[in-house]
């Protein structure tokens, strides 16, 4: 595995590999950049094809964690670990707590919470032998409530920008996934009066998006399609592909799900066709900035006191307004100066320019 030439390396500042022979552990914990403060991110815990794929996950998911506390005004940095394996027959609280064993070594450079394959009740359990985990049940809770309403905010961004609207009534919104945060989103997007093309790959998430908002089912496979004025992906990275651009019909993209440009070239290709795209780290920052500012025992940068919740959330709103005038004043993709004003942030040259 050659970490320093993978095309994920970012001048990461410390990448280390941790192995538990007795219980199968096999982790990667990614440290991008410290600028901040200690680096926060998920555990991310799934089987992989290759090492490589997975060194090049907590890489690529460690950047995007530094952008994300950066562009929500939060004194952390960026990173991330990946458990490689099967959660269903690895998991176990002896290889949890092998795990924390592992993450408490690491003296506090690195504090970490729940992802995908870990939820908050292994993290309750990665607790009991290290304190630099956030999200437990005894603290913050389920980040995935404020990452719901941080989309809203940042879907009411997007409308203002688009449509020019301060409301979401009548407007009809495609939400691909309806897991934890879709299903949150889709909730508040019906309170608020919009229309809901709904799809997932679970039957009973869709039935119930049904009875309970009037929405409108379509298939997994064609949500990205659907007639509707903004597409929300909230299910798995990489869904925005070159080929599924052709085909999107809304004037936006705009949800939760880490990662949903496949390609640069898939971003570039929604500015051609005039299709705004919200940066998905600013989108979905509302678990992470829940996390870090919720408890109340830490404070911001500078010393100061952070504000309620519920005001840094709406951070997340007034940075897409900012990033989408910027992009609109110098031509050039909200993902792109995004990026830019992370870099900027974090004292970072952007590691791709050609990004869309
Ligand atoms: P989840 O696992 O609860 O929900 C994902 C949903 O997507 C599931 O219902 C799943 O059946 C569905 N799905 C999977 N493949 C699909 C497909 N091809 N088409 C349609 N639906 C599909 O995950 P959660 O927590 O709701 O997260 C959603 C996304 O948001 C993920 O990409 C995650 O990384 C990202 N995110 C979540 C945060 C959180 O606080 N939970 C924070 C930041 C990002």
């Amino acid at each position: 595995m050659h970490i320093w030439d993978s095309p994920e390396f970012d001048a990461h500042e410390q990448v280390c590999l941790f192995s538990d022979e007795r219980t199968g552990l096999k982790a990667i914990v990614a440290i991008h950049s410290t600028a901040l403060g200690t680096a926060a991110g998920g555990t991310r815990f799934k089987p992989y094809a290759s090492n490589g794929e997975a060194a090049d996950d907590a890489l690529r998911l460690s950047r995007a964690m530094s952008y994300k506390s950066a562009l929500a005004g939060l004194p952390v940095g960026g990173g991330k670990a990946v458990l490689v394996g099967d959660p269903s027959r690895l998991k176990s609280r002896d290889f949890l707590h092998a795990y924390g064993a592992f993450i408490d070594r690491l003296g506090g450079i690195f504090s970490t919470g729940e992802d995908v394959g870990m939820g908050m009740a292994d993290i309750d359990v990665v607790s009991e032998v290290t304190r630099f985990v956030g999200g437990t049940s005894a603290g913050t809770g389920d980040p995935s409530i404020h990452t719901a309403v941080g989309v809203m905010h940042g879907l009411e961004a997007v409308v203002a920008h688009r449509f020019g609207r301060a409301d979401f009534s009548g407007l009809r919104f495609a939400v691909q996934g309806l897991g934890a945060v879709g299903m949150g989103v889709a909730e508040r997007l019906h309170a608020a009066g919009a229309e809901l093309v709904v799809a997932d790959i679970r039957p009973d998430a869709v039935d119930l998006a049904v009875a309970r908002f009037g929405a409108e089912a379509v298939a997994a496979e064609d949500i990205h399609r659907a007639c509707v004025d903004i597409l929300c992906p909230c299910a798995l990275g990489g869904s925005v592909t070159e080929e599924a651009v052709d085909e999107i019909r809304a004037a936006a993209v705009a949800g939760a799900a880490n990662n949903q440009l496949a390609s640069p070239a898939a971003g570039e290709r929604l500015a051609a066709r005039g299709i705004l795209f919200a940066p998905d780290y600013v989108m979905n920052a509302g678990g992470i900035i829940s996390g870090i500012t919720g408890g109340g025992a830490r404070r911001g940068r500078g010393g100061a006191a952070f504000p309620p919740l519920d005001e840094s959330l709406a951070v997340i709103r007034q940075r897409l307004l900012d990033i989408f005038s910027r992009a609109e004043a110098e031509d050039r993709t909200p993902e792109l100066i995004a990026q830019h004003l992370a870099c900027e942030l974090i004292g970072r040259s952007p590691q791709r320019d050609s990004q869309g």
